[in-house]
């Protein structure tokens, strides 16, 4: 059985829809979030994932207790430093395509500069934001007619399916 960690900060659903695409996969997963009402401690209660509220700086301790296959983040909004990063194998999604729009509102920069494409990203994560090697990328083309809401549902749904995909690739690799 393999073990992963997921770190979250906010609504949880790439976490869900990793725990719903791998469920006939032998992998124990733990839900860590750093905001203590974060719904997606609350989705992990309802799919009887185990999850706990971990302040930030009591990450490092937290982590070191357990070995873990990998940890994930997905949707965690802190820069973990360098000493939790040497537990093991970091991966962090993010939804363009980096280099470019790192950080916040990446989904709205990129359809407010009438961008032709925008994409998904999924990087190994180091102590600087959103800059990582990368190991994935899934390219978008924004069409002219498109919303902001419309390109933000497609931008998620690949996310949903390319996060499960990465992930699984690199534990059984
Ligand atoms: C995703 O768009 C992810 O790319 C970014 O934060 C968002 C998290 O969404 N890092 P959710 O919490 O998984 O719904």
């Amino acid at each position: 059985m393999k073990r992963v960690a997921i770190l979250g900060s906010g609504n949880g659903s790439n976490f869900e829809a990793i725990v719903q695409n791998l469920k006939n996969d032998d992998i124990k997963f733990l839900c860590i979030s750093n905001i203590q009402d974060a719904f997606i401690l609350k989705r992990a209660k309802r799919l009887g994932v185990k999850e706990h509220y971990v302040p930030f700086d009591e990450t490092y301790d937290f982590l070191a207790k357990q070995k873990f296959d990998l940890f994930v983040l997905a949707g965690y909004m802190r820069i973990l430093p360098s000493e939790v990063l040497k537990l093991g194998t970091f991966i962090n999604i993010h939804p363009s395509l980096l280099p470019k729009y790192k950080g916040k509102e990446a989904i709205k920069r990129a359809f407010e500069d009438k961008e032709e494409y925008t994409g998904v990203t999924i990087h190994y994560v180091t102590d600087e934001l959103d800059s990582g090697p990368i190991i994935e990328q899934e390219r978008i083309v924004i069409p002219p007619s498109i919303t902001l809401e419309e390109l933000t549902n497609t931008v998620h749904s690949i996310e949903h399916k390319l996060y499960s995909k990465v992930i699984k690739d690199l534990i059984y690799n």
